[in-house]
């Protein structure tokens, strides 16, 4: 009884703190806030593009800046299987419990709201980038994939994304002042991990909630599908890797050698793994969480975030 009325407690502040959030995607793009194609987009510390050796300045800002590009696309493609997830889950908790219900489809309006704003700034830069860079796809088939694995190894793998959220934001823009980044890019990261501070809350819930209901031997099942769905990310990440090469090559209208290729690749590798696994998975909120979900693989959850940490 005292978790339920905790539970509710913890929804509708939920409820409370994204009521005075709840900004709107004319207020951060559009009109006269256009993005600033002679600035990075991305900070250092997400792109890594500083490193490569055989880029020259002006060849690293066009690095970052389709880093940017792709991280739009991959923000709004894990957005499209999160919208899904959290609509069935609300399925489950009924209209008893209207708080939580309230709570999840909010959630689930927010990330709707998400994909319109990462398509919107996807738009803008295509416009100004001149050409189209390609993301991985097709989406769809991609966020269907996700969501054939266990509910619980979905809504962990969602999890420690809205934990990587807040990561990206706190320790690498907010108090960054060595960088003079783009700032359309700034406020789309800002106002993101503004809304996804309260997913992570409403997450977590899930996640406990769902641990509560299935058997242990269907939670150590959910564990195995999340490490898996890490791998199926991490494949995708990589394939990431080559296209932002070929969209690099394209740009700056330059063929790379066999050593630059592999350059570029293995340090950009190394990106993508930390910026979208790595950043995520070490945050002390999920392994706290974890830890309670599957205290027997705690082990595991350290060896693979050491896999995908710098
Ligand atoms: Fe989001
Ligand atoms: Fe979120």
């Amino acid at each position: 009884m005292t978790a339920i009325i905790s539970n509710n407690q913890s929804y509708k502040q939920s409820l409370d703190r994204a009521a005075k959030v709840n900004w709107r995607i004319e207020d951060i793009i559009g009109g006269d806030k256009r993005l600033d194609f002679t600035r990075r987009f991305m900070p250092e510390a997400l792109a890594q593009v500083n490193e490569i050796s055989c880029l020259n300045d002006m060849e690293k800002i066009i690095l970052n800046q389709i880093r940017g590009n792709s991280y739009l696309h991959l923000f709004g493609l894990v957005e499209e299987f999160i919208v899904p997830c959290v609509i069935n889950h609300v399925k489950t908790t009924g209209l008893e419990n209207i708080t939580a219900t309230q709570a999840l489809l909010h959630f689930a309006e927010e990330e709707s709201k998400h994909i319109r704003l990462f398509r919107r700034f996807s738009e803008e830069f295509e416009l100004g980038f001149g050409r189209r860079c390609e993301g991985i796809g097709p989406v769809q088939d991609i966020a269907n994939a996700v969501l054939e694995h266990h509910p619980l190894g979905v809504v962990m793998i969602i999890l420690y994304i809205e934990w990587m959220t807040q990561y990206h934001y706190l320790a690498s823009i907010r108090d960054n002042f060595r960088e003079s980044l783009d700032p359309q890019f700034c406020s789309l990261l800002r106002n993101h991990w503004l809304e996804e501070a309260q997913h992570t809350t409403l997450d977590t819930l899930i996640v406990e909630q769902l641990v509560q209901e299935l058997e242990p031997s269907e939670v150590e099942a959910g564990v195995e599908d999340f490490f898996k769905l890490i791998e199926f990310l991490n494949g995708g990440l990589m394939m990431q890797v080559q296209l932002d090469l070929e969209s690099l090559a394209r740009t700056i209208d330059r063929s790379f050698t066999e050593a630059e290729r592999q350059e570029i690749q293995s340090i950009q590798a190394a990106s993508y793994r930390w910026t979208f696994i790595g950043s995520g998975l070490s945050h002390p909120q999920f392994i706290a969480t974890f830890k309670r979900v599957c205290p027997a693989q705690q082990m595991r959850l350290l060896e693979v975030t050491g896999i995908y940490s710098r």
